[in-house]
């Protein structure tokens, strides 16, 4: 594959943007290979400088569960930026979205629009730690909930390469009062309870996507939920991937369970920066300019990523898309997770809707400590072999991947069998 015009951007990008990447998992570190460098997206297509494509299956992060360029999305943007791209004041469509989000997701009274899943979950944590007046957070091992310092403890996602899975420049002071302890472990969060008397809020991904899929026990979010009820806590659920991603309901209507807080991002901007916390009004009202808790944003609630994010929901709103998107991933993976089955691979298959992860070195995972095991040099393997075919999974062993309405039968099925020719050379 030619790739002489990607390099020559990249060294160019290196030279003026650290890394020549403004978010480090675009450089393609992990698989040791050029990064994609990308020009346009159409339908489950993205294609890069030189023209080549690439069935995408990384969907921006899972940003895109219609796939690349939906026209209604693109309909709904161009309607808005010929009226007017940003305001800094109230608009309508803030409250429509809003009375979207809020009618699929009950948990959620009062919501308040942000730019960045970051924002969002540092925010919800600011606001849980005033409601709560307790100043300790619990988080877990391998959940990423964005970049604030506080945040950057034991993370998953692009920090899980980093030493200590956080980062330089993260000062003890700042993360004095994060616990990260063992995801779906329920022992240990009990006896944390039980020995402290400071904890204001638990924040999860109650399906984890960010040390590949590995989604939360039932019994484990229960147990979440019995704990900061009886201590005061506050329970937060970031779902700024599994929300819209797992049904309208998100994971919370899926387990059953209702959080107090609510992390929304990805999808209810429709592809354009907007995230979202939300929860019980009693907690929201602590916000300023009614409470005393400060939180702002010059681009919060952009017109734009409203009208996107609207037009999303609508979609996904239609009565079978969820079906159809399970009928896709069960095209998919069904076959795949036989194989592995029948051959006994040492090979864990995640998957839940329209997500999954394929951990190679390893039969289960349920906690990060599980992935100690993983064959990174495997996984890159798998992804070189994928990518030269024309298809583009996540590009690291740590991340989930997305599919979207757009995927067709036939790239699903030319897929399917690309992985299990892979496979097959494993036996
Ligand atoms: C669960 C979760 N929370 C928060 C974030 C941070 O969102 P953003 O990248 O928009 O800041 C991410 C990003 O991937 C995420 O997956």
């Amino acid at each position: 594959m030619q790739r002489d015009k990607t390099r020559q951007i990249f060294e160019e990008s290196c030279l003026l943007i650290p890394g020549g990447v403004n978010s480090p998992i675009r450089a393609f570190q992990e698989v040791d290979m050029l990064p994609l460098i990308a020009e346009r997206g159409f339908g489950e297509t993205v294609q890069d400088v030189e023209g080549h494509t690439w069935i995408d299956y990384c969907m921006s992060w899972g940003a895109l569960p219609l796939g690349h360029a939906h026209p209604k999305i693109v309909e709904a943007v161009c309607k808005q930026m010929h009226l007017g791209s940003t305001f800094g004041l109230a608009t309508p469509f803030e409250k429509d979205l809003a009375s979207l989000i809020i009618s699929h997701m009950p948990s959620i009274e009062k919501i308040r629009f942000v730019s960045s899943g970051t924002e969002a979950t540092m925010s919800a944590l600011r606001l849980a730690r005033a409601a709560s007046k307790k100043p300790c957070i619990i988080k877990f091992n391998g959940c990423y909930h964005g970049h604030s310092d506080a945040l950057l403890v034991k993370a998953g996602s692009g920090v899980s390469s980093l030493p200590g899975c956080s980062s330089l420049g993260v000062t003890e002071e700042s993360i004095a009062h994060t616990l990260s302890l063992p995801y779906n472990d329920i022992e240990v969060v009990r006896q944390t309870f039980k020995s402290r008397s400071d904890i204001g809020a638990v924040i999860v991904e109650p399906i984890a996507a960010n040390m590949g899929l590995v989604p939360a026990s039932k019994a484990f979010l229960q147990a979440l939920r019995e704990e900061t009820e009886k201590h005061g806590a506050i329970l937060i659920f970031d779902e700024v991937i599994s929300g819209f991603r797992v049904g309208l309901g998100g994971a919370q209507e899926l387990y059953g369970i209702k959080p107090d807080l609510t992390c929304l991002g990805k999808i209810i901007g429709g592809g354009l920066p907007a995230a979202a916390f939300g929860g019980k009004a009693s907690i929201m009202d602590h916000l300023a300019p009614i409470g005393g808790v400060y939180q702002a944003g010059t681009l919060s609630g952009n017109p734009l990523a409203m009208q996107a994010g609207i037009a999303t929901l609508k979609e996904l709103g239609h009565p079978s898309f969820y079906q159809d998107l399970g009928a896709k991933a069960d095209l998919l993976l069904s076959p795949i997770e036989e194989y592995i089955k029948s051959k006994d691979l040492n090979i864990c298959l995640k998957r839940q809707g329209s997500l999954f992860t394929l951990f190679f070195g390893l039969k289960e995972v349920t906690c990060k400590e599980d992935l100690s095991k993983l064959d990174h040099e495997l996984f890159h393997q798998f992804f070189k072999e994928l990518f030269s075919k024309g298809i583009y999974v996540s590009p690291s062993a740590w991340e989930a991947n997305f599919l979207s309405s757009a995927h067709t039968e036939k790239s699903l099925i030319y897929t399917r069998e690309a992985i299990l020719s892979f496979l097959e050379k494993l036996n």
